[in-house]
C-alpha cells in the first residue's frame, strides 16, 4: 500500500491519500468491497490450505523458536506498507505453522472443542457488520436473535418463564455474575443497604460461599473481585467420584454458622473441569432452600448435556437453581467467545441495571425500546449469539447433541480400556468426557509416578503428535484426557495411550 502524505500549504496539516480510506475502511465504496472480497478469499485460502496440510495438533516447536521469530519484528516497523500477501506469509512463520489445532482428533487436552463450520460463516457477519449488543440502536434484529436463544436455553434448562439471561464472554464472567447476584441478593434482604449504591456492609468479611473442593478456580478469583476475598470460599469435600459430599456440605454450613460466619450461597458444579463430575444438584438445592442460601450452578462444561435425550437427566436439579453458567464455547461446539449467564427471575437484573443517558435512558425504557446492556456487566458486546443461531438453524439440536454424545462414548471406551490394563490407574468413572488417570508400570526401579507422568505429558507435547494434559490429585500428578471431538476414534485413543507407554518407557531407560 502506497500511502501518499502531503502537507496542506495553508494549514500545515498532513493530508493522507484518500486511498487509505476508500480501500481499508469497510464500506459500500467499490474499492472497499473489492478489497474485502479479495482479502477474505485469500485468508480462507491460506487457512484451508494450512488446515488441510497439518496432520498433527502441534509441531513441537520450542517456545524459544517462536519467541525469536516474533521478536525479530521490530515495533519501529509498524508503519504498514506491507501487502496482505506479505503479512499472510509472515503470519505463517510467526503463528500459523505452529498453532495448536483443537480440531485434530488427537487434541484431547483442555476443554477446547472443535468448532462447526456454520459458526465460521456467522463469525464473518459478526465481525464484518460489528453490531454491538448493548442497545437496540446498535444491534436491532441482533437483540431479538439473542433473546430467542436465551429463551431456548431457559427452556432446555427448565427455568421458569420469568427467567432471563445474557450472552457473556465465558464461564468466568458468568460465574462472576452469579456470585454478584448472590452477594447483592443477600445484602438487600438482610441489611438496610442498597449494595449497588452503598457498597458492602462491614459484615461482608464474614460472607461464605460453599462449593466443592474441585470446583473451578474462577469462583475464588471472582470473590476477590467482588470484595469478599478468596477466603470466602469454603471448599466442601467430594466423594470417590469427585462429587460434592452432601453430608459434608451440611456440616460445613453448620460449622461456618458456629464460627460466626455468614454462608450466603452454594455453588454446585455440573461438570468439574478435571473430572467432569456433576454435583448432586437436587440435594444441594434442598439444602440451599433449607438454609435460605442462593444456589448457583456452574454448568460451563456440563451444559451441553441438556440437549441430549440420553444424558440430560444427569443435570436434573439445574432448574431449581437461582442462577447458572452455560458455556457454549465448550460443549455446544462454538468458537470462543460464546457463553451464557441465566437467572431464574428477571427481577434480579435490577442488581446490575444502570441507566446511562447516552445509551439506555429511562425514557427509552419507558418507550419499550429493548436494551441488553442493563443485564450485562459489559457495555460494548459482540453478537456471539449469531454463531449458536447458525448452528441450531443448520445443524439443529439433535445433530448438535450427537457430537457430545460421541465424546461421552469415547470417554467410556477409554475408561474401560485403561481399567483392563494393570499398568494404568483409573481414579474415577467419567461422567461426561474428562478422564483422569496415570501410568503406573512396574519398571523394577524406584520411579516416581509424579515425575514419570509429568515427563510423559511434556514429551508428548514436545513431539506434537498428540496433546494431552495433566492435573494434580492429592498433590500427585495425573494425566488427563478431555474428549470433545466427535471425530476422535477409538483407534486415536489407543494410539495416544501407546504414546504414553512409549514415552514412559523412554523415561525409565533414562532414570
Ligand atoms: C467448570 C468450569 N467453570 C468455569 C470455567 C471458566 O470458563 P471460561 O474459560 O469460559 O471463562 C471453566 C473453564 O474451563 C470450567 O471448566
Amino acid at each position: 500500500m502506497n500511502i501518499v502524505k502531503q502537507t496542506n500549504q495553508n494549514t500545515n496539516e498532513a493530508i493522507i491519500s484518500q486511498d487509505i480510506f476508500k480501500q481499508y475502511v469497510f464500506s459500500n465504496e467499490k474499492s472497499s468491497i473489492t478489497n474485502y472480497k479479495n482479502s477474505m478469499k485469500k485468508a480462507i485460502h491460506v487457512i484451508s490450505k494450512h488446515v488441510k496440510k497439518r496432520k498433527t495438533p502441534f509441531t513441537g516447536t520450542s517456545i524459544k523458536n517462536i519467541k525469536e521469530r516474533i521478536e525479530s519484528i521490530k515495533l519501529e516497523n509498524f508503519k504498514g506498507q506491507h501487502s496482505l500477501n506479505y503479512v499472510l506469509e509472515e503470519l505463517k512463520e510467526i503463528y500459523l505453522n505452529d498453532c495448536v489445532h483443537f480440531h485434530n482428533p488427537k487434541y484431547i487436552a483442555h476443554l477446547n472443542c472443535p468448532i462447526l463450520t456454520p459458526t465460521l460463516v456467522a463469525e464473518a457477519f459478526i465481525s464484518s457488520l460489528n453490531s454491538s449488543m448493548d442497545t437496540w440502536d446498535q444491534s436491532t434484529g441482533g437483540t431479538f436473535i439473542e433473546l430467542k436463544l436465551i429463551e431456548w436455553t431457559l427452556g432446555i434448562m427448565g427455568y421458569p418463564k420469568e427467567g432471563d439471561g445474557i450472552f457473556t464472554s465465558g464461564g468466568t464472567q458468568s460465574n462472576l455474575m452469579g456470585l454478584l447476584l448472590a452477594r447483592d441478593y443477600y445484602i438487600k434482604n438482610n441489611y438496610d443497604i442498597d449494595p449497588k449504591m452503598d457498597g458492602l456492609p462491614s459484615e461482608a468479611s464474614k460472607f461464605k460461599i460453599l462449593c466443592s473442593e474441585v470446583s473451578h478456580f474462577s469462583l475464588k478469583k471472582n470473590l476477590s473481585l467482588l470484595g469478599l476475598g478468596q477466603n470466602a470460599v469454603v471448599p466442601v469435600s467430594v466423594d470417590s467420584d469427585f462429587k460434592m459430599n452432601i453430608t459434608k456440605l451440611e456440616q460445613a454450613i453448620r460449622k461456618q454458622k458456629e464460627l460466626g460466619n455468614i454462608p450466603i450461597a452454594i455453588v454446585g458444579t455440573a461438570g468439574t473441569t478435571d473430572f467432569g463430575s456433576i454435583d448432586p444438584l437436587i440435594e444441594i438445592s434442598r439444602i440451599a432452600k433449607k438454609n435460605s442460601l442462593w444456589f448457583h450452578v456452574d454448568a460451563a462444561y456440563g451444559g451441553g448435556l441438556l440437549i441430549s435425550e440420553t444424558h440430560k437427566n444427569k443435570l436434573k436439579g439445574i432448574e431449581l437453581s437461582d442462577s447458572a453458567t452455560i458455556d457454549y464455547h465448550k460443549t455446544f461446539y462454538q468458537p470462543v467467545s460464546s457463553s451464557g449467564f441465566f437467572m431464574r427471575d428477571k427481577s434480579f437484573v435490577d442488581y446490575i441495571k444502570y441507566h446511562a443517558d447516552y445509551l439506555n435512558s429511562k425514557e427509552q425504557e419507558e418507550e419499550g425500546i429493548p436494551n441488553m446492556v442493563k443485564k450485562s456487566i459489559q457495555t460494548t458486546r459482540r453478537f456471539d449469539a449469531l454463531k449458536l443461531w447458525f448452528t441450531l438453524r443448520i445443524i439443529g439440536v439433535e445433530g448438535l447433541s450427537s457430537y457430545l454424545e460421541k465424546a461421552v462414548e469415547n470417554a467410556q471406551f477409554t475408561a474401560n480400556f485403561l481399567r483392563e490394563r494393570k499398568d494404568f490407574e483409573m481414579i474415577h468413572n467419567p461422567e461426561i468426557s474428562a478422564i483422569v488417570f496415570r501410568y503406573t508400570p512396574f519398571f523394577g526401579n524406584d520411579v516416581s509416578y509424579c515425575n514419570l507422568n509429568s515427563y510423559i505429558r511434556k514429551a508428548i507435547f514436545n513431539e506434537g503428535k498428540a496433546i494431552i494434559t495433566s492435573t494434580k490429585v492429592n498433590d500427585e500428578v495425573f494425566l488427563k484426557f478431555t474428549l470433545l471431538n466427535p471425530l476422535t476414534t477409538t483407534q486415536d485413543i489407543e494410539e495416544v495411550i501407546a504414546l504414553i507407554i512409549h514415552h514412559g518407557q523412554q523415561y525409565s531407560l533414562k532414570n
